[in-house]
């Protein structure tokens, strides 16, 4: 099965932002989807280049127009080539060689049908948008996208006759209920169609830098009717009709919100009339933005991709993407967001998943897992491919992306229940043993799959440590994602994969500490530092610096045991599970206000960098966070079940 996609081709008037980049890195999220589906997927992008602003800025630059978007191809494919994104063919709208063919045919086409007559254009233009305004679609004089009043205008145009095609459009959406998708956009065209459509100019008098009209050089194609043919131009369309055939008609055209019209009502009437199938689907994704406001030159907030890219590699930004952003609304991004789900997702879920069975499997079983049957997880990772595959299907991304989380977050309990460290103690325990990190690490390889089109490097880097050296190009959905019971593996343990970010005063850095050896110690936290206990000499309280404070490591951890000491009123001995490869033994002051079983299950909050200290011959390591009223019972701070591990601040 064939699967064509496309996604905008784009003014090179300034390299790739953050917004650009979101699409193609979803586009590419799915096309990756189609080839582990199985499908024959052919993934276009490309750059418009006959805009008014690439003219202007290569004129400014004092270079030639095509000299310029030759360079502006390399920093474009650049930008792609650092975020995976796996285009199989690049189209510029400059390219002579398959591009003006399929223009000139497709303008000869309409004429010929009778829609295209010549007329004269007075009214707003905006070279922002490339696009041609009604008085209505302003706001307070301005275009509302670029903020910026538009040109006056009045020239001699040819005019191509989309009123025509209101009603076929009109058939066209209700007999085909999937091809504006998601329901936002499919309401949003179908409200403009019903109002009406007026036709639209299909060239621009008086510039030389475009595709000259086949049947009136004086003029050159209208920016928008040109760039839209790139997608049937660059499968064949004019110039190899039986490649034409083969990967025509698209199955999705991938495009922002401010664009979906073009695609949805201009571009179908165009083929109506040139008499050529219609894509199958529109996909109108929303917008990012940049802590809620529109990212642009002027404002100053424009978000290189390529920052996140070079700091921890494509994947953890093409995860934010996916999973933050539910896939057709708008999103927005910050970096302080950015880092708490790398640290919450990559950091404490996924890479310290995989170090716990990387690192249990050495120390317990020489690093080889021997073949078991499944156990539980098996079920849940069977209705997690089915949850994913529905997900993904209809271009849910940021659901697909959930359930292989779910998937991973089960796993992480199971190993917080089985325990695999107590079953280590007793060598009658060893297949038990063996079967828990068995489930585990198929469990997790599972999720790898599934997150394969969304983090191919890590996904394909997290499979080869557990054991499969498949090739990726080799991976189907289909059979990589059956549970796997048999067949001895080689698990590998080559340290963190995704080192936790620490945020310091605004500034990231990347630091590749395991949680250092603790250094003080007390059973529960002190009283709380109240104003009148600390104070700074004049009455103030001691201040502290926030490198003060992140010197003390929080971390979210779950009871996994307790019970008392003997000999002890107040001390109860806690097995904390904090997301390290074993839990640790905490010894805590609350035995007056909890019974043993009521903190068995808690997510608690433990400091994990105190020194470990030795009482009543046990040792603690670390303490658990509390309320200490005065003379009153201590209150553990609980968090909402959070994953062990997770840091506090
Ligand atoms: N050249 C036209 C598209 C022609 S397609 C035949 C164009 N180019 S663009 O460079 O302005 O935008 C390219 C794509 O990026 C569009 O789909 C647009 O919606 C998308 N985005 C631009 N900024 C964006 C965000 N901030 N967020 C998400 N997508 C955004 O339009």
């Amino acid at each position: 099965m064939k699967y064509f996609l496309t996604t905008a081709i784009d003014f090179v008037n300034s390299r790739p932002h953050l917004g650009t980049a979101y699409e193609k890195v979803t586009a590419d999220i799915i096309a990756r989807y189609r080839r582990l589906a199985g499908f024959d997927t052919h993934f276009l992008m490309g750059n418009d280049e006959h805009s008014q602003n690439v003219f202007r800025k290569a004129v400014e630059q004092g270079k030639d127009p095509l000299a310029y978007c030759d360079e502006m191809e390399g920093v474009f494919r650049e930008v792609w080539q650092r975020l995976d994104v796996s285009f199989d063919d690049f189209i510029r709208t400059s390219d002579k060689k398959r591009h003006f063919p399929a223009v000139r045919k497709m303008a000869q086409a309409c004429l010929d049908n009778g829609d295209i007559y010549e007329g004269s254009y007075e009214g707003f233009y905006c070279v922002g948008c490339e696009a041609f305004k009604q008085e209505k679609d302003l706001v307070a004089g301005n275009c509302p996208i670029h903020n910026t009043k538009p040109q006056w205008i009045k020239e001699k145009n040819w005019f191509f006759r989309l009123s025509k095609y209101q009603q076929p459009l009109l058939k066209h959406f209700a007999e085909n209920p999937s091809f504006i998708e998601p329901d936002i956009r499919r309401n949003e065209i179908l409200r403009l169609v019903e109002g009406g459509l007026e036709d639209i100019s299909m060239t621009r008098a008086g510039q030389s830098w475009g595709i000259p009209v086949p049947f009136d050089p004086t003029s050159v194609v209208y920016v928008w009717f040109d760039a839209l043919i790139n997608y049937a131009a660059a499968v064949g369309y004019g110039w190899d009709e039986e490649r034409f055939k083969e990967w025509w008609p698209a199955s999705l055209h991938v495009v922002g919100k401010d664009i979906t019209r073009f695609h949805c009502v201009i571009w179908p009437a165009m083929l109506m009339s040139a008499g050529v199938a219609l894509p199958k689907q529109v996909f109108g994704h929303g917008w990012v933005y940049f802590k809620g406001e529109r990212m642009s030159k002027t404002m100053g907030n424009i978000v290189d991709p390529l920052d996140a890219a070079s700091r921890f590699g494509p994947d953890p930004l093409r995860l934010y993407l996916a999973k933050e952003i539910p896939y057709g609304g708008d999103g927005d991004f910050t970096w302080e967001r950015f880092e708490e789900k790398y640290n919450a997702d990559l950091a404490n879920n996924l890479g310290n998943l995989v170090n716990r069975i990387a690192s249990m499997t050495e120390r317990y079983q020489q690093g080889v897992i021997r073949s078991a049957g499944g156990g539980p997880l098996a079920a849940i990772a069977a209705e997690t491919v089915a949850s994913y595959q529905a997900s993904m299907d209809v271009h849910a991304l940021h659901e697909g992306a959930a359930a292989a989380f779910r998937l991973i977050s089960a796993a992480n309990n199971y190993i917080a229940e089985t325990q695999p460290w107590s079953l280590a103690k007793d060598p009658a325990n060893a297949d038990r043993l063996n079967g828990v990190l068995a489930d585990t690490a198929e469990a997790v390889r599972i999720a790898a799959v599934l997150l394969s089109p969304v983090m191919p490097a890590s996904a394909t880097e997290i499979i080869r440590r557990l054991g499969d050296a498949a090739p990726a190009s080799e991976r189907r959905l289909d059979k990589d994602t059956v549970w796997r019971t048999s067949g001895e593996k080689q698990i590998l343990n080559a340290g963190a994969l995704w080192p936790r970010i620490e945020a310091d005063k605004g500034v990231v850095t990347v630091t590749d500490e395991t949680p250092k050896a603790p250094e003080a110690s007390a059973p529960v936290a002190p009283a709380p530092v109240t104003e009148a206990s600390a104070s700074g000499g004049e009455g103030g309280p001691a201040l502290i610096t926030i490198d003060d404070f992140m010197k003390i490591q929080l971390k979210v951890g779950k009871v996994l045991g307790a019970e008392r000491m003997p000999k002890s009123q107040k001390l109860l001995k806690l097995t904390v599970d904090a997301g390290e490869a074993e839990p640790r033994t905490i010894l805590a002051g609350i035995a007056e206000s909890y019974e043993p079983a009521a903190m068995v299950g808690k997510t608690i909050v433990i400091v994990a960098n105190l020194a470990p200290r030795k009482m009543m011959g046990l040792e603690s390591n670390g303490m658990v966070l509390a309320a200490s009223p005065d003379g009153g019972a201590a209150i553990v701070l609980n968090v909402e079940p959070a994953t062990p591990g997770t840091r506090v601040r």
